[in-house]
Order: structure tokens, then C-alpha cells, then sequence
């Protein structure tokens, strides 16, 4: 059996969607299990950019079939609308299914998300994809799940309840408009023969995969340090993107967890609001905006930039309990003459080397760095870790001393194909 998880150790955005797409070559079956069309994953093949949100990043593998899993919020017009564009591309979409219990994510969520981020005096900066009001929904047991959608009438029913509610919601509490119920049947009756087709009982395809010892990969979206529980909140989505989601998004047990593969980015990247102790708000910052390419994949939005948060990868390992490091985007780094790696939070005075839960600790929280000579080979060709230069090693080795997990691949390039493999990853 083998079943391999891909989390994000930092904020997002570490690149996820390339290593999906690369150990999805070996995977017969591919599950999201958190998270929905907030995620902005980015693959390249061949030259071909492709940008997805809501679909697993191994849907470019047609050999493999992919899951939209129990824990995942699924706005239905998105997904249509992503499979068109691949359809488009002259990829096929045929081997998607859609779990029977996944959240159904409503018109009415993303203008609910757009209304609270309006009248919030704490902004979280949110996507803006409707994610925290339908997970909200989901907790408070108004959501309305995909196998609703089979007996129409029953779905009707639904909509038409639940509409109502978030009417007086937008136009009592918010000062907002209301939504067209008839308007939005219509948009939903227009999609229905293609979602149909796609819902499954998908929990027990999951467990008779493994059980049959096939591959299973489970791709997390977002990461660890915007979990709902152990991120930084208020400034986190409303999923768990540990491997813990797995279990409760995907009904796989602990004990069939194998592999956990944490995806850790040279330096950090963060997207909207939230203490980010070790940011360059300086010419640096932006050189490593421009140099990485740092512009949100789902709203375009600059990404914050700033030096490796070691406490943060090590949070993530004790949260998830990684078993190998995927180091993504270290060629960004080269011709920086001197790095700046973070191993301390110093708050009043005193020296933390674990993250505290109060973000207002955070918030004051100076980085203790320690620092690594750069280098200034090109090393977005290199394919063996022998031909790295003597400083990028040391500034890997010693990611993997900090943390205590072996980084078993170094991406050095967008594409595919720019890997130098150290470890298999089993
Ligand atoms: P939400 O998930 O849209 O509710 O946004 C909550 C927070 O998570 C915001 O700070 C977003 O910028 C952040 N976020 C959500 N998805 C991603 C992602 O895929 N990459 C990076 N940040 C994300």
C-alpha cells in the first residue's frame, strides 16, 4: 500500500501543483481532501502553463482517477468552467469524480465572503471564493452536499430554504441586496447533466485502492501555517491542510498515512493579512517578488516576500509529521551574496523557538537569523545533487539538520522536468 500526502509547510503557494503533478505520474489514484478553488496551483509542461484551483493538480495524467474529496467545498461553475479550459487545451477530463458528500459551494457563499470582508474590522484578506462561509455552513449543518443535487426536487427545496436564511442575512446584518432564487435555479437546472454523471460514493474507492496496495496521493492545498487550528489565527482558510485533513477529508484511517511529503519554498511567501515575521519590506522583498515570480495564481495579488522561517517549516513537521522535505524554487536564491535563514522568534526579550498561538506575541516577534554565503552558479539546469554548489548544499543541509527530515527532492526550474532527485520518495 502506498499512500502519499503532499502538504504546503509555510503559507501557500510553495508549489505543491508541480509535485502533485510529478509523483501523480506514479499514482492511480489522486484525492483532494480540503480546501476549494482558493487554492492556485501552477504546472508547467512542455513549456504549457496551467493554473488550477479546484481540480487536483494530477488531472494532467489521464492514467490516474481523480477525487474531489468528502472534505473538500466545491463551487460546481468553477470546476465546469476549469475542465472547459483543459477540454480547450485538447486534455480530457473524463477520469474526475466528485464525492458524494463534498460541500457544495454557492453563489451565496462568495458574496457572503465579499460582505464580511467588508464589514470586518479585522480583515483576513481572503480569496474571496466563498471558502469560509461554506465551511461555516458545513459546521453549522445548513450546507448542502452533492448528493442533494441527484433529486432535484429535494435540491429545490433546499436552495429555496437556505436562500431565504442568507437573504435576511445580506440585507438585515450586512445591508446588502438579495438573491435571485429563480435566477439561480436556472444557472444550477444548466449544469446538472454534467455534474450528475461525476457524484460518487467515494470513500470506500479510497480505501479499496489502498487495501488493493495501489497508489494513492493525496494533495493538500494551502498549508500548514493557515490551518484552521494550529495556522495563525484569525488570518488562516477553514480547512486542516495537514495531513490530519486526510483522515477526515478523505475517510483514510491514521494508520494508512505512509508518506508525508512536506513542500517547503527556498524562502516564505505569504498572501493576505497576518503577522509574517521574517518579511523584506525592502528593495530585497522585491527583488525576490519579481526574481520568483511572486503574484498570487488565484488573485493575482503580490505576494508578501521574505527569508526562510525555519520555525514555521518546523511547525509544520510537528503538525504533520513529514517524512521528506520537497525543497521548490532554491535557483530564485541565487546571486543573493548573503541568506538569511530564521531559527528564533525574540518577543520582549525572551527567545522562542516555537511559534506562539497568540498572534499578537507574533506580531512583535523579531527573527533571530542565522546566515549562509550565497552562490552565484546557474543552477536551474543541474540534475545531480553532486553539481550544486558547496553553498546551496549548506544552506539545504542545513534545513534538514533544523528540521530532522530528509529533503528527498530539490526543484530547481518552473517545468516538470527541473529535478534534482536526492531520496525516492516512497
Ligand atoms: P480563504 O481561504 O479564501 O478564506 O482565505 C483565507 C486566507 O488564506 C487568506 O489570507 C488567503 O490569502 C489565504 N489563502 C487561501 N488559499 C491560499 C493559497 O492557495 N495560497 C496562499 N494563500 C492562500
Amino acid at each position: 500500500m502506498s499512500s502519499q500526502v503532499v502538504v504546503g509547510t509555510q503559507w501557500g503557494d510553495e508549489g505543491k501543483g508541480k509535485i502533485v503533478d510529478v509523483l501523480a505520474e506514479k499514482a492511480d489514484l489522486i484525492v483532494r481532501f480540503q480546501g476549494g478553488d482558493n487554492a492556485g496551483h501552477t504546472v508547467i509542461v512542455e513549456g504549457k502553463k496551467h493554473v488550477l484551483h479546484l481540480l487536483p493538480s494530477g488531472v494532467l495524467h489521464k492514467g490516474s482517477l481523480c477525487i474531489i474529496g468528502p472534505g473538500v467545498v466545491c463551487n460546481p461553475f468553477v470546476l465546469l468552467k476549469e475542465m472547459d479550459t483543459l477540454i480547450a487545451g485538447g486534455l480530457t477530463c473524463d477520469h474526475i469524480i466528485i464525492s458524494d458528500r463534498a460541500q457544495m459551494l454557492m453563489p451565496y457563499h462568495c458574496y457572503q465572503d465579499e460582505l464580511e470582508e467588508q464589514a470586518a474590522n479585522n480583515k483576513i484578506g481572503t480569496t474571496k471564493r466563498g471558502i469560509g462561509p461554506c465551511y461555516a455552513d458545513k459546521y453549522a449543518r445548513r450546507g448542502i452536499r452533492y448528493h442533494e443535487f441527484i433529486d432535484f426536487d429535494h435540491f429545490k427545496a433546499r436552495l429555496k430554504e437556505v436562500l431565504d436564511f442568507k437573504n435576511k442575512l445580506f440585507t438585515k446584518v450586512y445591508d446588502g441586496h438579495a438573491m435571485d432564487y429563480d435566477t439561480m435555479l436556472k444557472d444550477f437546472e444548466a449544469i446538472r447533466d454534467r455534474i450528475l454523471p461525476m457524484i460518487k460514493e467515494t470513500t470506500h474507492i479510497v480505501n479499496e485502492a489502498l487495501d488493493q496496495d495501489k497508489t494513492v496521493l493525496f494533495e493538500g492545498a494551502q498549508a500548514a501555517m493557515l490551518d484552521i487550528n494550529y495556522g495563525t489565527y484569525p488570518y488562516v482558510t477553514s480547512s486542516s491542510p495537514t495531513s490530519a485533513g486526510v483522515t477526515t477529508g478523505a475517510a483514510v484511517a491514521p494508520s494508512k498515512i505512509k508518506t508525508v511529503v512536506g513542500v517547503v519554498k527556498a524562502y516564505s511567501t505569504r498572501v493576505g493579512e497576518g503577522p509574517f515575521v521574517t518579511e523584506l519590506l525592502d528593495e530585497q522583498g522585491e527583488w525576490i517578488r519579481k526574481t520568483g515570480g511572486e503574484y498570487g495564481a488565484t488573485t493575482g495579488r503580490p505576494r508578501r516576500c521574505g527569508w526562510l522561517d525555519l520555525l514555521v517549516v518546523k511547525h509544520a513537521n510537528m503538525t504533520n509529521g513529514l517524512t521528506d522535505i520537497v525543497l521548490t524554487k532554491i535557483d530564485v536564491l541565487t546571486s543573493i551574496e548573503t541568506l538569511k535563514v530564521c531559527v528564533g522568534y525574540e518577543i520582549d526579550g525572551e527567545v522562542y523557538d516555537y511559534i506562539p498561538s497568540d498572534q499578537a506575541l507574533v506580531a512583535k516577534a523579531k527573527a533571530v537569523y542565522k546566515e549562509f554565503p550565497g552562490w552565484n552558479e546557474d543552477i536551474s539546469k543541474m540534475s545531480e545533487y553532486d553539481q550544486l554548489p558547496q553553498n546551496c548544499k549548506d544552506y539545504i543541509k542545513f534545513i534538514e539538520e533544523f528540521t530532522g527530515v530528509p529533503v528527498s527532492m530539490i526543484s530547481v526550474g518552473p517545468d516538470r522536468v527541473n529535478n534534482i532527485y536526492v531520496k525516492e520518495i516512497k
